[in-house]
């Protein structure tokens, strides 16, 4: 048997593989960060063709570092930034334009359209989703409106469309050269483009109409764990492609939140907290997503709601690089500790908007509550307390759209070293706050799926089993204090609307 699963997680600002063993413990890691592109305020893309290589070259250190060889490795699972649109020609591979970034906001005017209308959720029954520029339909949109040649190209099938999953599973697979690369996604990545029916999870015709998106240029919609196809790279030949999730829905099965009402929170980028609700499909009354938890092979369709947080971790790669506070992430902590507590200011961080559960296409970031007395320790305690208070605004509305109330929330991402913020976090929820032992979730669910579907692990249950607690932070703030804050952090959010009118 094969020693290992390799896991590609091509995240928002870095790539990595992690090489996973059967006990499901970190093997090796190879990781690399990629160019973050702002052409124009409120635009962000990355490049399709830097993010390729840089796959190929992390692939290469986790195995270097492993001493692995092809042989070693028993499948190999994707997951990855989801929502961000790439169209590439299907000959040659060459990207017809930089990927647009689930965070960018150039088509904040077609959502105003969209909105006079037929509303921001006419579309939610089909979907689950509020019209956008989050989502990748009105990113294709306005590629397929302002490249040239490329709509041509698309109704001629040659130019296609993908997510980065697509874009690297058929690059892996063969891309440009040989037989050319398999063109697919998940369930779970489709339902981010807003094109997919949540209930016969296929490309819906409506959707297609309503974009006016040719059907030619889009994957086949594929389950999230099954042999897609096999490397056709010198890289890792021959290895099969057998996992394939949008990175919440992987890091919900790193958690292992197997069951309906199973719960988990990513401190990335941004925030994505994410509900197991079983086969039920749930819409939300409070402006959470209706989306697709995970579909392994022939297994019926597990549903979720999840609430999206744009700017959480992304707020403080900001105030390092953009005011120079501090010099690495990890010193905003510090930073945050030379003061009692936020000195009365609020940092509402919505660079692209709010999305939920205020899906606010016109806020934009805001400081509140300043004084003379406000010093840079308190806007570092704002920054992280900024994180926690977006996050109990989405706990409050998964909790009165499912009924059910958390007993603990299990975290994983970057942000959950910051014991600082955790320990807010939990304050602020009034819950307990677990982190497992295995904190990359994210990596280690697309590691699950692959290796589920080559027969490298069994079953749930055995994945279920190697869940284990690393720590726990439990709350401790009295309910006066705990509101007090939670009511000035809503206050500051309203300062944040209609900067876009
Ligand atoms: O929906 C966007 C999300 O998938 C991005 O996650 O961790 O790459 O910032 P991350």
């Amino acid at each position: 048997m094969s020693k290992y699963i390799a896991a590609i997680d091509q995240g928002t600002t870095s790539t990595r593989c992690i090489l996973f063993n059967h006990q499901g413990h970190i093997v090796s890691v190879g990781q690399k960060e990629h160019e973050q592109i702002y052409p124009k305020p409120g635009w962000v893309e990355h490049d399709p063709t830097e993010i390729w290589k840089n796959t190929l070259e992390v692939i290469a250190i986790a195995r270097i570092k492993a001493s692995a060889t092809a042989a070693d490795i028993a499948a190999i699972g994707i997951t990855n930034q989801r929502e961000t649109t790439v169209v590439w020609n299907k000959r040659t591979g060459k990207p017809y334009y930089n990927a647009l970034v689930w965070q960018d906001t150039r088509t904040s005017d077609l959502v105003s359209k969209y909105e006079k209308e037929g509303g921001l959720n006419q579309f939610r029954d089909i979907t689950g989703l509020p019209v956008s520029t989050y989502f990748s339909s009105l990113k294709l949109k306005w590629l397929l409106e302002n490249v040239e040649g490329l709509r041509e190209d698309a109704e001629k099938g040659e130019a296609i469309f993908g997510n980065i999953d697509t874009f690297l599973i058929w690059h892996l697979t063969g891309g440009a050269h040989g037989d050319g690369g398999i063109h697919v996604t998940d369930v779970t990545n489709a339902s981010r483009t807003q094109l997919m029916n949540l209930r016969t999870l296929q490309w819906d015709r409506e959707m297609l109409a309503a974009y006016n998106i040719p059907e030619k240029m889009l994957p086949a919609i594929k389950s999230s764990s099954e042999i897609y196809g096999h490397v056709n790279n010198e890289i890792l030949p021959g290895v099969p492609v057998a996992g394939d999730l949008g990175d919440q829905h992987a890091a919900l099965v790193g958690q292992t939140c197997f069951e309906p009402g199973m719960a988990k929170n990513t401190y990335g980028t941004g925030c994505f907290l994410v509900m197991n609700t079983g086969n039920e499909l749930k819409t939300s009354e409070n402006g959470l997503l209706t989306t697709i938890s995970y579909k392994f092979g022939n297994e019926p369709v597990k549903y979720a709601l999840e609430g999206s947080v744009a700017v959480t971790g992304a707020l403080v790669q900001w105030v390092r690089d953009n005011l120079g506070l501090i010099k690495k992430s990890e010193d905003i902590e510090e930073l945050a500790r030379s003061v009692e507590d936020n000195g009365g200011a609020y940092f509402v961080p919505a660079f692209s908007g709010l999305y939920a559960p205020y899906w606010r296409n016109d806020a934009r970031g805001i400081i509140a509550g300043l004084t003379r007395y406000v010093n840079k320790g308190h806007i570092a305690r704002a920054v992280l307390e900024a994180t926690a208070y977006q996050t109990v605004d989405v706990v409050k509305a998964m909790e009165q759209d499912s009924g059910i109330e958390l007993a603990s929330l299990r975290v994983d991402g970057g942000m959950v070293m910051n014991q600082l913020l955790m320990q807010f976090q939990s304050d602020i929820l009034d819950t307990q706050v677990v982190c497992p032992a295995v904190a990359e979730t994210t990596a280690l669910g697309a590691a699950y799926a692959a290796g589920l579907a080559v027969g490298y692990w069994q079953n749930l249950e055995e994945l279920k089993q190697k869940w284990a607690i690393a720590q726990t932070w439990n709350p401790n703030m009295e309910a006066e204090k705990r509101e007090g804050f939670y009511n000035g952090w809503k206050k500051a959010v309203t300062k944040s609307y209609g900067w876009m009118e």
